[in-house]
């Protein structure tokens, strides 16, 4: 898992890169390990109408999900903060939508110093399929 991690971590950063953030000029990047093993990934992409702003770590898992995937196996995030970058709380609820509690959550900073933590640990009592719906994920 660990060469996943850094080759996941070189994909979170070149996307990075294509990051379009002329309002905050603050460039993000993200990447998914899904279930098949492949890498997905992802900038965040502003507008000039601010709310309608999508994070670069859902904006790789909703490349995921459109290639046909429903698994993260592990996701990396990045900034260019000297700092370590922890997903926002919107990130952190479609993370867990398509991950199991201990999925690791890969925090780095702009030179790769990194921060492991679980799913469960950035969001602890998660509402759950189970809690809506009364059943778990049938697909
Ligand atoms: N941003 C992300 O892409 N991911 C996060 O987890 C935190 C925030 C983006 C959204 C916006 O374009 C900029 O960073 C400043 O909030």
């Amino acid at each position: 898992m660990s060469d996943n991690i850094e080759e996941l971590l070189k994909a979170a950063q070149e996307a990075k890169e294509k990051a379009y953030a002329p309002y905050s000029n603050f460039f993000v990047g993200a990447a998914v390990l899904s279930g098949s093993g492949k890498i997905y990934s992802g900038c965040n992409v502003e507008n000039i109408s601010y709310g309608l702003t999508i994070c670069a770590e859902r904006n790789a898992i909703f490349k995921m999900v459109a290639a046909g995937e429903q698994v993260i196996e592990a996701i990396v995030v990045t900034g260019n903060t000297e700092e370590i970058l922890p997903p926002c709380g919107a990130c952190r609820q479609v993370i867990a939508e398509f991950s199991r509690p201990d999925t690791p959550v890969y925090m780095c900073s702009k030179k790769g110093d990194r921060q492991k933590a679980t799913v469960s640990q950035l969001l602890p009592y998660t509402l759950s399929f189970h809690e809506v719906l009364g059943h778990e994920r049938r697909y």
